[in-house]
């Protein structure tokens, strides 16, 4: 089941995940987890979370209309693969578009760019290299 949840709620599994648990939770904060619009999403199996995303007010360069930026997508190492990522895309696509947002957007890992794929986004950049983490791709997800 997917629930709102805080920003505060989604650092241990942001961390554990996409951090290998190298971090301090403060520093898996990310800018603009707190911006007025901004929201957490989780996944609840048997009341344990086991996935968070969270989505940030923000547009990519010239897109035009109101655009969200996707971060922090990650299921736990056992939980993957059995569709809850999927399950927490459609939830933020359906909870987006009553709010009257045009699309999002994300800067997707390259291991899960089929990934975002499955759910209808599409590849809009070339490779690029971010840090300590890898090469990403952005990807846009139209949502009217
Ligand atoms: C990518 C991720 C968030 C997807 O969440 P999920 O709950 O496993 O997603 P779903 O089960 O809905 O979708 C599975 C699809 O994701 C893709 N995928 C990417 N990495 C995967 C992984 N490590 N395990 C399983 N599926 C993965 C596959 O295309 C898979 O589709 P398939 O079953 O047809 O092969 C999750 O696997 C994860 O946390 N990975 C590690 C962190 C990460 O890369 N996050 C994305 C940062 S941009």
């Amino acid at each position: 089941m997917v629930k709102f949840i805080s920003g505060e709620d989604v650092l241990a599994i942001r961390n554990e995940v996409l951090r290998e648990g190298r971090l301090q939770l403060h520093e898996c904060v990310f800018p603009g987890d707190d911006l007025p619009g901004a929201f957490h999403l989780g996944y609840f199996r048997e009341e344990k979370l086991v996935g968070v995303v969270s989505f940030h007010p923000q547009i990519y360069k010239a897109y035009a209309g109101r655009g969200y930026q996707l971060r922090g997508m990650a299921t736990l190492p056992a939980y993957q693969g059995k569709g809850l990522g999927t399950q927490l895309v459609n939830f933020a696509t359906v909870y987006l578009k009553g709010q009257g947002v045009n699309y999002m957007w994300c800067n997707a890992r390259k291991v899960a760019v089929s990934f975002y794929q499955n759910s209808g986004f599409e590849v809009i950049s070339d490779e690029f290299q971010i840090a300590g983490i890898g090469p990403h791709y952005v990807m846009y997800l139209k949502i009217q």
